[in-house]
């Protein structure tokens, strides 16, 4: 059966739904995005991610007002619940030509889709794959707290990461680390936990945020500092987190391997306390 899209107002089959060539999404990505992973058809950290959708669009002077949930639940509801991430799109809307200018009686688009996703926290700690990551230049613009669709810069490095068998690249600005192409970067030194301090240079990461909360709720140390590559690869522990991806211990940076190239005992910790806050999902 075919997945269902949303687009516009109404639920279809995803080869039913077209945009117009001058939609501004298609022709600038003047638009942004959202990524919300559900759990057995129950969405994870919703409201965070409603939260910066928001910001997202104030920040771009977008104005869309929808019950964003009601479209997302109905979405993964009709593509069979489960697991499962949302895709959330809004653009600009279609100008009737090429101009870069704004026209503000356009109306936005809005795109939903899902993709299936591996449920991030249900292997045993054990069987969680380390990864391996490269470092590149980050190319990209100095507003990377809006979760914008201009994501050539991205593309480009996590080609390189392919070729060069990685998983993900780490962006580094000015010698300062800053988070990955598609996920947020902490380390660990010494048993505390160090995340960047770039207040625009970074995505607020709604899966960063768990961990910050639950690292206070469990006495644990985390401070917002710049971190440069030297003291990245000198760190005892690094990590990424993403909503698809959850909390991933990177195991090789560049050429070099982590500590002594195992998954960390903090990581180990924080995973389980990532489980558990996930699993109570579903207690109610
Ligand atoms: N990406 N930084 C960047 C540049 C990202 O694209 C993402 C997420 C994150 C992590 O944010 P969160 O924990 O809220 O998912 C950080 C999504 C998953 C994506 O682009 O597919």
């Amino acid at each position: 059966m075919m997945d269902k899209v949303y687009l516009n107002g109404e639920f279809i089959a995803a080869d039913q739904a077209k945009i117009s060539v001058f939609d501004r999404g298609f022709l600038f990505a003047d638009s942004v995005y959202e990524v919300v992973p559900y759990y057995q058809g129950k969405s994870f950290q919703m409201e965070l991610h409603l939260r910066r959708l928001q910001q997202s669009l104030a920040a771009i002077n977008i104005r869309a007002e929808h019950n964003w949930r009601k479209i997302t639940d109905r979405l993964v509801e009709l593509n069979g619940g489960g697991d499962l991430s949302v895709y959330l799109q809004v653009t600009r809307g279609v100008g009737n030509r090429r101009s870069q200018a704004i026209d503000t009686n356009m109306l936005p688009t809005v795109f939903a889709c899902t993709h299936s996703i591996e449920n991030s926290y249900s292997a045993n700690v054990d069987s969680v794959a380390g990864i391996k990551v490269i470092v590149c230049e980050d190319l990209r613009w100095r507003r990377c707290d809006i979760k914008s669709n201009s994501l050539l810069p991205n593309i480009l490095v996590m080609e390189q990461a392919r070729l060069q068998g990685a998983q993900e690249a780490l962006l580094q600005r000015d010698d300062t680390m800053l988070e990955g192409a598609s996920s947020n970067l902490l380390i660990v030194e010494n048993g505390k936990l160090i995340a960047p301090d770039s207040e625009h240079a970074i995505l607020a990461g709604t899966t960063s945020s768990l961990v910050r909360d639950l690292a206070a709720a469990n006495g644990i140390q985390y401070r917002q500092q710049s971190i440069s590559y030297s003291r990245l690869l000198a760190a005892d522990e690094v990590w990424i987190s993403s909503s698809t991806r959850g909390l991933l211990p990177v195991l090789q940076i560049d050429q070099y391997l982590v500590g002594t190239g195992i998954k960390g005992q903090l990581w180990r910790r924080m995973y389980q306390l990532l489980a558990v806050q996930q699993q109570s999902l579903f207690e109610n």
